[in-house]
């Protein structure tokens, strides 16, 4: 049987649309303002688009609180709007996957509106709810049904004075966990997802796909340093392959469709299922294994520790070698939930600002998998400066840096940097298009603030220069898309234990290729194996030869035989 699919050779952009283009002065992004710039995505030669959501929401999450899942949101446009901007994609070759946000929905969602007016309401068991705890009171503290945690900080259960119930929201209080244990929810959903693939759209990425089934009789988790238990309690529950593959014999089977899941805590076991080869449930997964390596045992994401390299290649290498054979992979640095590629795992000084952002780019582009280039990764967009807390919108890190404050974990001196460095609002900030005013994002007043290098770091400034970073990921996307030794070959990684160099080889029958990058500020000593000394330098990010015997300062080249 031949597995070989076409999103295997794709690159996917993704968009996150508030802060993409504003076309009509309000200090947001919207999908006019996408539609014009589809041919800049094009000329990168991405062939896939990933849309962070667009649906009607009350934005406590920035769209990942939907209140109606076949409206679009306001602010963003009209649904012409959106045909419109679907169909200038399809002209220009480009694909639309849509963001699937439904292991929740808004609390303003009808569903949930229904559900909360009364325990019999037909809706009630579209959503999760409980008694208090035995012997107690609702909304006394410790009363919540069990201890699990939600992942914006504080309980995961909210007191619904009205009907005597608590509701489980494993994000915000406004993003009650749908039911799917309900097959009413699981009726609603595939049809909904059915009416937009009729539409046209070409896929889903799935938001938290791994938490829609909860473990039977909902028991507490071990709690952390936060007192509650994290979401690990629901990773991959008891009948979660059952409705993926549901999903996929109801819906997915019926289109030609990119699917990625968003699975938080997959073990290797379960990834194999869920983007197995034989095309039950999903095409592919994100994990999160290289996301976390600098993660504070006791605060998380939200403590000070750097990337460190023999764990993050640890990371990479269990999931480019352990789906070998059994399932697809995805390649990403960078999202709209992760601090900016550059500043976290590269170097954003001046000096080494373009070096490494093209490093990271060839380290991540010639592995096996269908990468990931997220809004501004293209040119080396940085983390923002943030001065004070009030600048930052979002919800995850403004809250989880509060409590930990609160709580004496961390300090609050520390607390600005702590955002410096991983708050969500890094990738959020405008996309930066030229050195005008709001860097070309909007006329009006930006609803996020533009990082203040948007005059040096822009579109304009890198498209049409040869050496800029925009350029040199094109050139990556060129060539995984004429080589099958790229897309499909064998990885296999170099000294492990090196804390500066990030090497592998690739190998397709007796076609090879090697990748060294070094990931520090200094040169370092590198040799190439003998068998590619006489091979061809496919790409370098010094734009000249390899140097016998050592790497330059975060240099990068793949030579191939
Ligand atoms: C994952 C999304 O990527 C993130 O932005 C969102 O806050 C949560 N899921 C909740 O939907």
């Amino acid at each position: 049987m031949d597995r070989k699919k076409w999103w295997q050779s794709s690159v996917v952009y993704q968009i996150y649309p508030r802060s993409f283009q504003d076309s009509n002065g309000d200090g947001i992004g919207d999908l006019p303002g996408i539609t014009r710039r589809l041919p800049y995505i094009a000329g990168l030669g991405a062939d896939v688009i990933w849309l962070s959501p667009i649906y009607a929401s009350p934005n406590d999450d920035n769209g990942y609180d939907i209140s109606d899942y076949q409206k679009i949101m306001p602010e963003f446009g009209t649904m012409e709007d959106f045909d419109e901007m679907l169909s200038t994609a399809h002209k220009l070759g480009l694909k639309i996957v849509m963001d699937l946000v439904v292991n929740h929905s808004s609390d303003e969602h009808r569903w949930f509106r229904e559900a909360r007016k009364s325990r019999d309401n037909p809706y009630r068991d579209y959503y999760i709810w409980r008694d208090p705890k035995a012997g107690m009171t609702g909304g006394e503290p410790g009363a919540e049904p069990n201890n699990w945690g939600s992942c914006f900080g504080g309980s995961a259960w909210e007191y619904d004075e009205q009907t005597g119930q608590y509701y489980l929201h494993l994000f915000s209080k406004k993003q009650p966990d749908l039911n799917w244990d309900n097959p009413r929810v699981r009726d609603e959903v595939f049809s909904m997802m059915t009416w937009w693939l009729e539409k046209g759209v070409d896929g889903f990425r799935m938001d938290v796909i791994s938490l829609i089934s909860k473990p039977e009789g909902l028991p507490d988790g071990v709690p952390s340093g936060t007192g509650y238990a994290s979401w690990e309690s629901c990773a991959t529950g008891p009948h979660l392959h059952e409705y993926l593959r549901e999903m996929n014999r109801r819906v997915l089977s019926k289109f030609d469709t990119i699917t990625v899941g968003e699975c938080p805590g997959v073990p290797m076991e379960e990834a194999r299922k869920y983007a197995s080869l034989d095309g039950t449930e999903l095409n592919m997964v994100f994990q999160f294994d290289h996301m976390s390596t600098e993660y504070d045992p006791k605060v998380g994401r939200y403590g000070m520790n750097s990337i460190k390299l023999p764990p993050l290649k640890a990371a990479i290498n269990k999931w480019e070698t352990g789906l070998e054979g059994y399932a697809w992979n995805s390649l990403y640095w960078d999202n709209h939930d992760q601090p900016r590629a550059v500043s976290r795992f590269g170097n954003d000084s001046p000096e080494y600002r373009e070096l490494s952002a093209k490093m990271l780019g060839t380290c991540l582009h010639l592995m096996k998998g269908t990468p990931y280039v997220y809004q501004g990764e293209e040119l080396g967009m940085t983390n923002c400066p943030w001065e004070s807390l009030d600048e930052i919108n979002d919800i995850e890190s403004a809250n989880n840096v509060r409590q930990n404050i609160a709580k004496g974990l961390v300090k609050e001196t520390d607390a600005i940097e702590i955002m410096r460095r991983q708050s969500r609002d890094n990738a959020r900030t405008p996309m930066q298009w030229d050195d005008s005013a709001c860097a070309g994002f909007t006329t009006g007043k930006p609803w996020l603030r533009i990082n203040p290098n948007y005059v040096e770091i822009n579109a304009e400034n890198e498209v049409n220069r040869k050496d800029s970073v925009y350029s040199y990921y094109s050139e990556l996307i060129r060539l995984r898309k004429e080589s099958e030794l790229i897309v499909h070959g064998d990885f296999e990684m170099l000294c492990p234990e090196s804390k500066e160099v990030f090497a592998y080889v690739r190998t397709l029958e007796e076609k090879k290729l090697i990748v060294a990058c070094n990931f520090t500020d200094h040169p370092v000593a590198f040799s190439l194996p003998q068998e590619f000394e006489d091979g061809r330098l496919l790409i370098g990010n010094y734009g000249d030869g390899v140097q016998s015997g050592s790497l330059r300062p975060y240099e990068a080249y793949a030579v191939e035989i």
